[in-house]
């Protein structure tokens, strides 16, 4: 009697053990292709993220062949021009600003110039390196392009991308500013600068280039 009832609960248990392995495989399996589908929606979130976070420029349906007009300007007259070639070409402006003001202007560019200083600088547009082209626009100081301008050649990988340079200045033309460009952009594409001292010759430049017809 003692071996009979012994046996059925034997049988039970051994039933009983092998349903709860099973259960507990069927749970670990759930577990596992929860966890790896939520891993997919993190990487899904972060890639959805990245996508909302890179802003395509309003003149172009991707930012392939976007135009960027980058300028700096202290007292205005390189930004009137910045924002006429943005809209002969339609390009995304940026502007590059100095992150401390300067106290004595002219004696400060001139010596950041001089030790080809790096000063800090805030840059209106995010994502700079989705453009292909990018105009680079500044006052001649000291008959070179200011430190910022440096500052910002130095920032991005413009590597591959075709870089436009222009000016304004009292007199003195683009020419002896433009050595910045390919000494720190030396695989940018470096297109002929504008001293855009005259409205004037603005237009038939981006014809020249190609921007208009
Ligand atoms: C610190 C400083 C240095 C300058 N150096 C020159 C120069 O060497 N040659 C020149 O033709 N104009 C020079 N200028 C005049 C500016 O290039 C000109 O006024 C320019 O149009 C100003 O542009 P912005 O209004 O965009 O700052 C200088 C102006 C400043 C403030």
């Amino acid at each position: 009697m003692k071996v009979k009832r012994t046996l059925p609960t034997l049988v039970l248990m051994l039933a009983f053990t092998f349903l709860l392995t099973a259960c507990s495989t069927g749970r670990s399996d759930n577990m596992n292709s929860v966890s790896s589908s939520s891993e997919e929606s993190v990487s899904e979130a972060v890639a959805n993220s990245k996508a909302e976070t890179l802003s395509v420029p309003p003149n172009s349906e991707s930012a392939d062949n976007a135009v960027l007009v980058a300028y700096f300007s202290y007292t205005g007259n390189t930004e009137e021009v910045a924002r006429q070639i943005a809209g002969f070409t339609g390009g995304t402006l940026a502007e590059i600003q100095r992150a401390e003001d300067y106290g004595d202007v002219r004696e400060e560019a001139e010596s950041e110039i001089l030790e080809g200083a790096r000063p800090e600088i805030t840059v209106s547009v995010d994502n700079v390196e989705d453009f292909d082209t990018v105009f680079v626009g500044y006052p001649i100081w000291w008959d070179e392009a200011p430190a910022m301008i440096a500052t910002f050649l130095d920032s991005y990988d413009f590597s591959g991308k075709t870089i436009i340079p222009f000016c304004t200045s009292a007199s003195d033309s683009i020419d002896n500013s433009l050595h910045i460009f390919s000494e720190l952009c030396p695989d940018a594409i470096i297109a002929d600068g504008l001293t855009a001292n005259d409205e004037g010759d603005i237009e038939p430049w981006l014809q020249e280039l190609g921007f208009i017809q």
